[in-house]
């Protein structure tokens, strides 16, 4: 990842090889298949995640010895070191045992103050997500901007032929012109209020989609194809690079109550900052059971569209 056009990253080139090879693996089991675990009522695991946690924990020890390693199977390295990645090796592993090809591998690096204590946070600064389906790898670096390269990233301007691309949140202005998204846990999932935030968002918006990888998610809030991304009880591997790439482009990130965002809030919000309080307001009223406001009929949503676009 060199090149006059490219962007001026530290940590993102060796990342995104490791990615990108634990991509190509993802890519030979989902060919070869493979046999589904229960690690819960419905949280599925294969061999593919474990091979790949064990593919890219050998790899940052490799490249980065000094850095400590928290993932998703169990990986629990140098929690108390300065550098700590946070990696989930298949976010979308439902999608994966059943052969959809919607996953992804994500990695995000924090970095403490040398005095840190084992369970104190630091900031991230930088995320790889990488589809190894569409050969799209999605990266950012704390102030240096987020980028997507792969085979479907058109050049533009500021960008190599190689298809860098500036990623950058999308500027529809109201959630009644918005593509949103949201996921369901996979544990205690009955106990998930979820489905009434689902229903609400669903006819105030354009939609909502579950597509099943929360790393894909965010990183699709970042690139401008949703405005925004909620879910509740999330861990700290599905999170920590999808957030950096919607801050990097410009984007929201908090928890349900406008609140900073911490890798262990598990409840996110991410948006493209211009419906942020659209938002916020709607999870306050449902959070208090208050009388939500009329839902706008087609014809009033098509009033205000134009209105806006006169203006
Ligand atoms: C899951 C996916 C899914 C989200 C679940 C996560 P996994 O991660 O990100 O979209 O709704 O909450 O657990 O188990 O496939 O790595
Ligand atoms: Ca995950
Ligand atoms: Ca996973």
């Amino acid at each position: 990842m060199s090149g006059p056009n490219t962007p001026d990253f530290v940590w993102v080139p060796r990342a995104a090889e490791i990615a990108r090879e634990a991509g190509a693996r993802l890519r030979e089991f989902l060919a070869q298949g493979v046999e589904t675990e229960y690690k819960g009522d419905v949280d599925l695991v294969t061999v593919a995640d474990r091979t790949v946690e064990k593919l890219i924990r050998t790899r940052i020890g490799e490249v980065w010895p000094d850095h400590g390693i928290y993932g998703e199977e169990g990986t629990r390295e140098g929690m108390e070191r300065v550098f700590r990645w946070y990696v989930d090796p298949l976010d979308g592993t439902t999608n994966f045992a059943h052969g959809v090809p919607q996953f992804c591998v994500s990695l995000g690096l924090e970095q403490r103050s040398f005095h840190a204590g084992a369970n104190e946070d630091g900031k991230l600064v930088a995320a790889v997500i990488y589809d190894p389906m569409r050969d799209e790898l999605y990266c950012a670096e704390a102030g240096r901007g987020a980028y997507l390269n792969g085979k479907t990233g058109v050049p533009s301007e500021g960008s190599s032929s190689l298809g860098w691309k500036p990623m950058h949140v999308s500027r529809i202005p109201d959630l009644a012109e918005s593509l949103v998204a949201t996921g369901f846990p996979s544990r205690k999932r009955h106990d998930s209020p979820n489905i009434h935030f689902y229903h609400e968002f669903t006819l105030r918006s354009h939609g909502v989609r579950r597509a099943g990888s929360a790393a894909l998610d965010l990183a699709y809030a970042a690139c401008g194809r949703f405005e925004a991304f909620w879910e509740f009880n999330l861990n700290p591997w599905d999170t920590a690079a999808g957030i950096l790439l919607v801050e990097e482009a410009g984007g929201k990130v908090t928890d349900f109550s406008g609140g900073p965002f911490r890798l262990d809030s598990r409840e996110v919000l991410a948006s493209n900052g211009l419906i942020h309080d659209e938002l916020l307001a709607l999870f306050a009223d449902m959070f208090a059971g208050r009388g939500l406001s009329p839902i706008p009929t087609p014809q009033e949503y098509a009033a205000r569209r134009m209105a806006r676009t006169a203006g």
